[in-house]
């Protein structure tokens, strides 16, 4: 579908789903409540779960959220990009309801890809967009993913595969001191490094983010990480140039060590591995410190049933 089609069908309170540098949105109108209610029913979203709405700019951020000085500081450095920022709902935002799922705050994110930005500006509309998979499933990278977990009954957008490869990184700015929400390709340190110290993640146990609760983006075989095992019907999602020689099919998220490369793979690896002819997947250690933070967080989930 061309970026025009889509932004008509957005305007008419449609669903469709959209190319992100992270991972593909199904995006709708964040102002009108009958547009969102068909996300949360397409993906079987618990409605308590609130959804991140996408902005062309401080500017456009600024109608539905109160920018902290923090906020604008963090915006110019990494928007557009992958930083998601939790704020204060600004007292005459527009945003439906279901967006926020009752919460006084607003999650906001402008994304960096050129075609969503474009359908943002055809459209005239900030969309509510979460990754464009039923709930639970692994986050889409391509309009393939999109289309095969969906069985091709939602419009996509086809902008190629997502350069990033996992979602944002959220930061939650409501309170006095932030806290990173969910980790990404922008690490924790270099958010300190324009903000100050940040929380420690989910620091008394309680979810602050219902994204953390812990089963997500679960492929359908059973997953078990930090292992160098291979065998027979073993899928192994590799990192590094030593792989088990006895894997009956293995993918590398990156042969050079490289965790940038290996986000990007991620979660393409895992549909391929979901998919493929066997029957567990097996996920080599990763490094856990820098973007390797991120992709441990992903695994975990997709590792807990
Ligand atoms: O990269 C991304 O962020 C992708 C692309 C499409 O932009 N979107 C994405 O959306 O990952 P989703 O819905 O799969 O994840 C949104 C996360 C959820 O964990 C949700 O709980 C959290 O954001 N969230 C949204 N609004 C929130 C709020 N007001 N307070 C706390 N957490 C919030
Ligand atoms: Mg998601």
């Amino acid at each position: 579908m061309t970026p025009e089609a889509a932004a008509k069908l957005l305007i008419d309170g449609q669903v469709v789903a959209l190319p992100t540098e992270t991972v593909y949105g199904l995006a709708a109108d964040a102002c009108n409540g009958e547009a969102v209610a068909k996300i949360y029913t397409i993906k079987q979203r618990p409605e308590f779960n609130p959804l991140i709405v996408h902005v062309l700019d401080i500017q456009h951020a600024e109608k539905f959220v109160v920018m902290s000085q923090l906020a604008l500081k963090l915006a110019e450095k990494f928007w557009p990009g992958p930083l998601t920022m939790v704020l204060p709902l600004a007292s005459d935002s527009k945003i439906s309801s279901l967006v926020c799922a009752g919460l006084g705050t607003l999650a906001v994110r402008s994304p960096a890809h050129p075609i969503m930005r474009n359908i943002i500006k055809l459209s005239g509309k900030a969309l509510a967009a979460p990754s464009a998979n039923p709930s639970g499933r692994i986050s889409p990278t391509s309009a393939q993913h999109v289309e095969y977990m969906f069985k091709n009954k939602i419009p996509v957008v086809d902008g190629g595969n997502c350069t990033v490869g996992i979602e944002s990184t959220i930061i939650d700015l409501s309170h006095e001191t932030p806290t990173v929400l969910r980790e990404g390709i922008i690490t924790k340190s270099q958010l300190e490094q324009v903000v100050g110290p940040i929380n420690e993640y989910n620091p008394d146990g309680t979810i602050t983010s219902p994204g953390q609760m812990l089963q997500h983006y679960a492929p359908r075989k059973p997953l078990h990480i930090n292992s160098t095992m291979g065998g027979s019907k073993v899928g192994v999602l590799a990192f590094g140039p030593i792989i088990p020689d006895d894997a009956y099919v293995c993918l590398n998220l990156s042969e050079k060590r490289d965790l940038e490369e290996a986000a990007s793979n991620l979660f393409h690896m895992l549909h391929q591995l979901d998919n493929a002819d066997i029957e567990e997947i097996h996920a080599m250690p990763i490094p856990n410190s820098g973007i390797g933070i991120a992709i441990n967080d992903r695994l975990r989930r997709a590792a807990t049933r």
